[in-house]
């Protein structure tokens, strides 16, 4: 059956402090625990995909070190097909620097390291040996001509293209005529449409400009307001559950992994974003990127439709 959600990323190890506040240009503060913890958006979101039930398979590069090695036993342990991930003896594997400050609010930097080195070939030779996908869910925290380049393919092959516009990149406007579904931030709508999103009218003029160029339908998410929807030209705000918000690292992965889960299942694209919505409510409640990712059992599936 051709269900597998084919998740073409980066992988990375996370160094989490949790700080009071997100440091100022040029200060020093005394922070509170360390820990490392696996992350980088594809492997978060082929993490979720498989803890909530979906077939993931992760096509991305590590280098040939320690990190690497125990990023991809963790996948094997998840259940996640690992046949598509290749390595760079040269180059070490990504890692992220990260801060989060008493209101669960991150900043983050990436070192991209083998992930900057994944190139169309890699993920040709990988998508080659995939037959059963019905997705692909591609971020931009690989080059961005091998994104184009898996975006194609997987139009060609007929599988839906979920683009995940994360972190933000001014030249991924190129890219949304590939993508059936975008799902973008407050921030990365933004950046896409030209317009702030002060309100949900903001959130639906910005998804009117979006899908003005191209790409079927646009999902903002909106962090603790849930997400808007726009699809075949109807608007709709789906609400998150109210949490207390610990780290809000991860929770856009969470939801994009949902997401494809959900569409996988054949469930249609409102109450994948509910599903989503819940997912990622659950995962701000947690510490770190991969220790936040919920299984399916926690996740409520309220139908809206
Ligand atoms: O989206 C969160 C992720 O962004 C982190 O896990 C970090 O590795 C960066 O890729």
């Amino acid at each position: 059956m051709k269900n597998k959600i084919l998740v073409v990323g980066s992988i990375n190890m996370d160094m989490v402090v949790k700080t009071a506040h997100i440091p100022q240009p040029g200060e020093t503060m005394l922070g509170g625990v360390f820990f490392m913890n696996p992350g980088g958006k594809g492997a978060n979101q082929a993490v979720s995909v498989a803890r909530l039930g979906g077939h993931a398979a992760f096509i991305g590069k590590i280098g040939d070190d320690l990190f690497g090695k125990q990023s991809t036993r963790l996948f094997e342990q998840e259940g996640i097909d690992i046949t598509g991930i290749c390595s760079d003896p040269g180059t070490p594997s990504g890692i992220a620097m990260i801060t989060v400050d008493a209101a669960g609010e991150n900043s983050i930097v990436v070192a991209p390291g083998a992930n900057a080195r994944l190139q169309p070939n890699d993920v040709a030779a990988a998508l080659d040996k995939q037959p059963d996908g019905k997705i692909l869910l591609v971020q931009l925290e690989i080059p961005m001509e091998t994104v184009k380049y898996a975006a194609e393919y997987a139009r060609e092959k007929g599988l839906l293209v979920i683009l995940n516009p994360a972190p933000a990149n001014d030249r991924v406007a190129a890219l949304l005529p590939l993508a059936d579904i975008i799902t973008p931030n407050e921030s990365e709508a933004a950046l896409l449409s030209g317009v702030q999103i002060k309100d949900l009218a903001g959130a639906r003029q910005a998804a009117e400009q979006i899908a003005a160029r191209g790409v079927k339908s646009v999902i903002i998410t909106l962090g603790s307001q849930g997400a808007a929807l726009l699809h075949n030209g109807a608007f709709l705000h789906i609400p998150a559950p109210l949490v207390e918000a610990v780290d809000t690292t991860a929770a856009g992965d969470v939801f994009n992994g949902a997401l494809a889960t959900a569409l996988a299942e054949g469930k249609s694209l409102e109450d994948a974003v509910v599903f989503a919505c819940n997912a990622a409510a659950i995962a701000v409640t947690r510490l770190g990127a991969q220790s936040s990712i919920p299984y399916r059992n926690e996740v409520p599936f309220n139908i809206i439709s």
